[in-house]
């Protein structure tokens, strides 16, 4: 039989998630979103409740979270604002090539010191001339005794700038491609390192987004994940996973924008009565719930895979793709319910759509998941 049901301590992950959303999220996150600020505060809060790099280890201290726990904190976090769900899910993002490839003694080296405050990590992979393509990749390392000389830059990358850590995919030998590349952390602070902030985004304004700069970035050999020539497969092993609460993150929206819908929908009148007792709205009602509910469930089965140690590079994006095409249509849905109140950042809903783009393009945008999805059935 298939158990459907969430555990206990899930059920606490989530209710603690959705409080926070509620109290401390949701109040603020049109300020950040209007301001384009970085809300320092919610983040340390995050970490204080336990919201923050969840994924850390027991081993080295950490929570040790599962998929699925990670999955229902980020459909909540998403509920609240994606553009914050980004800072926090994208620490976790950073955190995974090093669990995935990291040795014992870089867990702890790495991990340890994100537990301690309100730290986060990055994963720098796009580049501004290279995004789908990721093994086109310019960024160079070099070898020289037993440093890494890295130089060029990384772009579009969440919490770039602001992370403690920073884990850095470049080529050693382009002539290799894929084979040729690598992973490797480069702390904060790291001399030749440098950021420039990305202003001016449509959504998702909350998130800290910049490009990262690479000038002769010299770090220690034993900073490098796996081997030299793992870097490829490191990040593409990375994003199988991460794609998970990005699909999460989507239902998070869709959800808001059937909960906004649902109460405009019974308080809004037209023709002498809600316009809730018409069948257009109806309709659109009932649409956006079928994406919450499907999404969702394929969210879970995609996070179960993970967490059973099962293949899931389709699962996943197959979630990715599904979660966040329902929630452009959940939002954009949710502005046509509204009318010209939805139009107008007094109602949470436009926000929700400039927010959910980024879900379709970011993390491999839905065409390269649709790649993805056609090669496991196709090669
Ligand atoms: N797991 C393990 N290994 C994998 C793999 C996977 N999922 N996918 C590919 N590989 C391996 C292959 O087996 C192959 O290995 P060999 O060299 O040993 O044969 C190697 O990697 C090359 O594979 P491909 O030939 O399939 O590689 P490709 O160049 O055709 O690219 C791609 C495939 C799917 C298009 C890939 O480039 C891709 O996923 N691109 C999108 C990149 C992306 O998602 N970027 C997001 C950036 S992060 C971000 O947005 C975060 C943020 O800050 C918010």
């Amino acid at each position: 039989m298939i158990d459907f049901s969430l555990s206990d301590e899930q059920r606490q992950i989530q209710s603690l998630a959705r409080q926070f959303a509620k109290d401390v999220i949701i109040p603020n996150a049109a300020s950040y979103d209007r301001e384009e600020s970085y809300p320092a505060e919610i983040v340390a809060q995050a970490a204080e409740l336990g919201l923050l790099n969840t994924i850390i280890p027991e081993t080295v201290g950490g929570l040790g979270l599962g998929m699925l726990e990670e999955v229902i904190i980020a459909e909540e976090l998403a509920y609240g604002c994606m553009g914050i769900y980004t800072i926090l899910m994208a620490s976790e993002l950073g955190i995974t090539p090093i669990l995935l490839a990291g040795s014992k003694e870089q867990q702890e080296r790495f991990l340890s010191p994100l537990l301690d405050g309100p730290k986060l990590a990055a994963f720098a992979l796009s580049e501004p001339d290279n995004g789908s393509d990721a093994a086109a990749m310019k960024t160079r390392a070099r070898f020289e005794g037993d440093e890494v000389i890295l130089n060029g830059s990384k772009m579009w990358i969440s919490n770039g700038g602001i992370a403690d850590l920073n884990v850095v995919f470049a080529s050693f030998d382009p002539e290799k491609k894929h084979q040729g590349t690598l992973a490797v952390v480069v702390e904060k602070g790291t001399p030749g390192l440098s950021h420039q902030k990305i202003h001016g985004k449509l959504g998702q304004r909350a998130t800290y987004t910049a490009e990262l700069i690479f000038e002769d970035v010299r770090v220690p050999a034993a900073n490098i994940l796996g081997e030299p020539g793992d870097g490829f497969r490191i990040a593409m092993q990375t994003l199988d996973k991460t794609r998970i609460p990005v699909a999460a993150g989507s239902v998070g929206i869709a959800r808001r924008a059937l909960d906004e819908s649902v109460s405009y929908a019974a308080e809004r009148k037209a023709f002498g009565k809600p316009i809730n007792r018409f069948q257009a709205i109806q309709f659109k009602l009932a649409d956006i719930k079928i994406g919450v509910e499907t999404a969702r469930w394929q969210t879970y089965y995609a996070a179960y895979l993970v967490d059973a140690g099962l293949p899931h590079t389709q699962a996943s994006a197959i979630a990715k793709t599904y979660a966040s095409d329902i929630a452009f249509d959940a939002a954009n849905e949710a502005i046509q319910i509204h009318g010209g109140y939805g139009y107008v950042a007094e109602y949470p809903v436009e926000k929700l759509l400039r927010d959910v783009k980024l879900n379709q393009i970011y993390e491999g945008t839905n065409e390269i998941q649709r790649l993805v999805i056609a090669r496991t059935l196709t090669d």
